[in-house]
């Protein structure tokens, strides 16, 4: 099988470092274009990734002309995620579904923006549209609903879905000031390429979007909801919450229904308050089988691939 892999950050260098053999990266498109011979050495010294050797070929392409006339399976979307109008991932989606491709993707989005509508130009053009990697990381949340929770009927879920926040509150816990704990977070390779999303709810609330239809139907946007941040949270607030035994988890509810993204104060015995560090958390509330959680690395570069990897197996069989 091979991918078209579209950006090399953090999660498409990792992937580059874990594709097998049965996966072979048809290009690579960084920022400045498709792989190609001048910077081939340089990619492959980041990565020591014998599969990038397929791309000596291609010389320097815009990525959506590498989308329109290159062979390949399957697009691998792993640029970063804008919420403004999810462009140009919406534009390089459609042109692969229009070819019949499969896409994979890491980038939120078109799913947050446009659910139904890239959803079904993939069901059109009989094609598969697979997004582990944009809700919780590396943390198995849609291959687990769709494999395991079937019989158990999901009734609403409620989880830590940012990793950059759960790990500044975790941080400030112990007494980090907020910018110390941001910084160590963008460091850390956990924050979006532009922080705020990570802190004012919005990297939550495309989440939570994206699980509202996938798992509820819900036919929800991005645009139809304002998400609570962090920003108001000092640590005079965590130390006073948990001297009466609670902490603050940022939290998103989702069901049939609603859906809600907001700090939340939690007894220190709740199911997501031990839930530290860039760690995400998802429990499941079912019908037949009371409360489910998933519990994983919500961020950084190679959990996220991991996911990323499983949704290419699953193309692949
Ligand atoms: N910035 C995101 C987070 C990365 O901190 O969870 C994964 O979407």
């Amino acid at each position: 099988m091979k991918a078209l892999v579209l950006g090399f950050g953090h999660v498409g260098k990792a992937l580059a470092g874990i594709l097998p053999d049965a996966i072979e990266a048809a290009a690579i498109c960084t920022r400045n274009g498709a792989v190609l011979n001048p910077v081939l050495d340089e990619l492959l010294a980041e990565t020591d990734n014998r599969h990038l050797s397929h791309s000596r070929a291609f010389a320097a392409m815009d990525p959506l002309d590498a989308v329109q006339n290159l062979e390949y399976d399957v697009l691998v979307d792993l640029t970063p995620t804008n919420f403004s109008d999810a462009q140009p991932s919406t534009t390089y989606w459609r042109t692969a579904f229009e070819r019949k491709k499969h896409v994979v993707t890491a980038n939120k989005g078109p799913l947050a923006l446009h659910y139904g509508d890239v959803t079904s130009a993939a069901e059109e053009n009989g094609v598969r549209l697979l997004f582990e990697a944009t809700v919780a990381g590396g943390t198995p949340v849609f291959s687990f609903a769709r494999h395991c929770l079937k019989g158990a009927e999901i009734v609403s879920a409620e989880g830590i879905l940012n990793g950059t926040t759960n790990y500044m509150l975790t941080q400030m816990e112990s007494g980090k000031t907020y910018a110390e704990a941001l910084l160590e977070a963008q460091q850390k390779g956990y924050a979006e390429s532009d922080p705020a999303n990570d802190v004012q709810g919005f990297d939550a609330l495309g989440k939570a979007v994206i699980l509202a239809n996938a798992l509820f139907n819900q036919d929800t946007r991005y645009a139809d909801h304002m998400p609570q941040g962090i920003t108001e949270i000092t640590v005079e607030d965590i130390s006073a919450a948990s001297k009466r035994g609670e902490c603050f988890k940022l939290i998103a509810t989702v069901d049939e229904s609603t859906l809600s993204v907001k700090p939340q104060q939690i007894p220190k015995t709740h199911a997501l308050a031990n839930i530290g560090d860039a760690w995400n958390a998802l429990t499941f509330y079912t019908r037949h089988a009371d409360a489910v959680t998933v519990k994983g690395r919500g961020a950084g570069g190679l959990p996220t691939a991991s996911s990323v990897l499983n949704d290419l197996w699953e193309l692949h069989g």
